[in-house]
């Protein structure tokens, strides 16, 4: 391609992906596929790339950050950007309403009624179309320039589209960022260990004053516009209301909730709807904002100290309010992360009464240095749980340190904290109360032990009612004691036992999977079974060991180490076993020291009851059958063995008392 070719080409595409960004991002209208969408970015940074000569820094390959600049430098708008006066109730809306009307000696005003953006005000710059900078509000009248991260921002068009482009327009809008965006940003900053935000404005503005525009062009920012400031064009822009549908022709976001109102009552009424909608919106609004609408009006009442007559911002109560914090209890959730809760003195955050507030997990409380007895900043968003914000140190005074418990509240067994993992886990597994439920439906799930029919909702019934403690005794219900349950007829009673029955046919590697061992998938228990065969082995696998396995890190290693580690995993597995769960051992199982021997128990064992004997047996790669032939091996006799005996004697079968059964299958080898 030649040059000339290439900037036409350029010049197309950037043309075609500038108008499809409009119907994305600001009629919420996109008409092409995204990988369509794809498709022509990738065709413009393949001609750039051949071409850099051509790129321009308004081209939508730039939105992904430059080079650092070494400090915000100031720029000068070209018109100040004013602040706006409060009210907080109705009776001051009504002063507002009535001082205006006076001064303008008319009967009713026309106003616009907008949400008040709770992120930073910016003003951009467009000359002929072209975005030249974008300013923070600074103090009015000097902001700083923060053009290469607003280019940054999907939203703001770097050239304007659609007729009557101004030659020179200052577009005033705000900076905001959405809950979903905040809270992602907060988790990846949480997990690099990098900083927090206490909320979503100032994730805003601290992503706007970055150095570096390519920290920016990973937040997730938005830009509303709310107005114009310089304005150098052809068509006359007389209310206010046009200004806003003109801003959106040329291809900048304006707040969908912006509505003409022909008077005060109805200015009220908004207010009204938009606070009802607050918790909904995507992002945070601090109130409402009126407007008086024509243009000509609004130049009869200019401003005083830097805040226009003509305007005023209807405030909402705020999301934020002081309170002391009385204690922090510790909440064990299904997966057995430990969460701190805070309990806090009753305080009302916008209109609810708020006494608890998630802390997160223990580092979050370092981060934020939070003690017990601290006065603290709680905050309540939208339907999201209140936290704490932050801690007035200078109120501190008589307070405690939060110490992380070292066993679980809700069963006592040991809590860790694996290096790198900021979570504190309870790992009593399938005995903690507070993961039971949960670990019972893993049990079930259809990769692990498939019990058929046997669902969460019926899992908690069971729990509740005290059926169930463990997985183990699932497989002692009765079916009466199902079919007196909830919804529950003697058929599906009687289809559940089936099930459980069935169930107790299983694999080594379900069984592994269905043990719910954090970090050990399906994947993991079978690569799992297949090298070690038996549960046994599993059992006594070190850590060490684990980790030489492909595929197995060492969090797994440890996790599958330290669940063999505690009595009660062994206890529950040995349950199960007894209850009659088995598996067969595969055909690769020959290396097995018993592999194709036949026994046969008989008489009464004291050493270990038949059950236990008989999976011993199998797991070694034996098999156990009732019948005495000439095909079994050995027959196992306990106290009184009676007839089995008898008949092995007779055809000669090599018979063995339990210290020497013992004996063989703790070496693993035949007498
Ligand atoms: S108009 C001349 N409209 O509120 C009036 N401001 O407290 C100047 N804000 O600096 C502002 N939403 O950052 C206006 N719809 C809206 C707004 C809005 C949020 C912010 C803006 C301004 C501050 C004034």
């Amino acid at each position: 391609m030649q040059l000339e070719q290439a900037t036409k080409k350029a010049h197309a595409l950037r043309q075609l992906i500038t108008q499809y960004n409009y119907q994305y991002y600001v009629l919420d209208a996109p008409s092409i596929m995204d990988h369509e969408y794809d498709q022509l970015m990738r065709k413009l940074i393949e001609i750039e790339t051949e071409f850099p000569e051509i790129i321009n820094s308004n081209s939508p390959t730039q939105r992904l950050g430059v080079s650092p600049v070494t400090k915000l430098q100031e720029v000068k708008h070209l018109l100040p950007m004013l602040s706006l006066a409060n009210v907080f109730n109705e009776d001051e809306m009504h002063s507002f309403d009535t001082r205006i009307k006076e001064e303008l000696c008319v009967e009713t005003i026309d106003f616009s009624g907008e949400t008040k953006l709770d992120g930073l005000a910016v003003n951009i710059l467009y000359k002929n179309g072209l975005l030249i900078t974008a300013a923070t509000r600074g103090d009015g009248s000097l902001g700083e320039d923060i053009t290469h991260n607003i280019r940054t921002i999907q939203e703001v068009p770097l050239s304007l589209i659609g007729e009557n482009i101004p030659q020179s327009l200052e577009v005033r809008g705000e900076v905001v960022m959405t809950h979903k965006g905040f809270a992602t940003l907060n988790n990846t900053q949480r997990d690099k260990g990098g900083k927090v935000f206490a909320n979503p404005r100032n994730a805003a503005a601290g992503s706007l004053r970055q150095l570096d525009s390519r920290v920016t062009a990973e937040r997730p920012l938005s830009f509303f516009a709310f107005g114009i400031g310089d304005y150098n064009g052809n068509i006359n822009l007389t209310n206010h209301t046009n200004i806003l549908r003109q801003l959106k022709l040329w291809g900048l976001p304006v707040s969908s909730e912006s509505k003409r109102l022909s008077n005060i009552h109805e200015c009220l009424s908004y207010y009204a709807k938009i606070k009802t909608m607050r918790s909904r919106l995507p992002h945070d609004i601090d109130g409402v904002v009126f407007k008086v609408n024509e243009i000509s009006q609004q130049h009869q009442l200019g401003f005083v100290s830097r805040a226009p007559r003509w305007a005023i911002a209807y405030k909402f109560p705020p999301l934020e309010k002081i309170t002391q914090l009385l204690g922090i209890e510790i909440q064990v959730g299904r997966t057995g992360a430990l969460t701190p809760v805070a309990r806090l003195s009753p305080v009302k955050v916008a209109g609810v009464l708020i006494t608890n507030a998630t802390l997160h997990n223990f580092d979050e409380i370092k981060r934020k240095d939070i003690k017990i007895g601290d006065w603290v900043y709680v905050r309540r968003a939208g339907d999201v749980i209140p936290e704490i914000v932050g801690v007035i140190k200078e109120k501190r005074s008589d307070v405690s340190e939060f110490i992380m418990p070292s066993f679980c509240p809700a069963c006592g067994a040991d809590v860790v904290c694996q290096d790198g993992e900021v979570v504190y886990r309870c790992i009593g597994g399938l005995i903690c109360s507070a993961q039971r439920t949960q670990a019972i439906i893993h049990f079930a799930s259809r990769k692990a032990m498939n019990i058929d029919g046997l669902g969460s909702k019926l899992i908690v019934q069971l729990n509740e009612l005290g059926l169930i403690n463990t997985v183990a005794d699932l497989y002692l219900l009765s079916q009466e004691q199902l079919s007196g349950l909830d919804r529950m007829g003697i058929k599906s009673a009687e289809n559940l036992i089936t099930a459980l029955e069935k169930s107790k046919k299983t694999t080594l590697e379900r069984f592994l999977y269905a043990m719910g061992i954090r970090e050990v998938g399906e994947a993991t228990a079978l690569t799992i079974a297949a090298k070690y065969q038996s549960i046994t082995s599993i059992e006594q696998a070190t850590t060490k060991e684990l980790k030489t396995i492909p595929d197995i890190g060492p969090i797994t290693a440890f996790n599958i180490n330290h669940f063999f580690q505690q009595k009660y995993n062994l206890e529950i597995i040995q349950s199960l076993i007894l209850a009659g769960v088995y598996w067969e051992t595969k055909s690769d199982a020959t290396s097995l020291p018993f592999c194709d021997m036949v026994f046969v128990l008989t008489g009464s064992l004291s050493i270990m009851p038949r059950d236990e004997a008989k999976q011993r047996l199998l797991m070694l790669g034996g098999k156990v059958t009732e019948k005495v032939s000439k095909k079994i091996n050995y027959v196992i006799y306990g106290q009184n063995p009676g007839s089995k005996y008898e008949r092995a004697i007779e055809l000669g079968i090599k018979t063995l008392n339990e210290e020497s059964f013992m004996k063989m299958i703790e070496k693993k080898v035949e007498p």
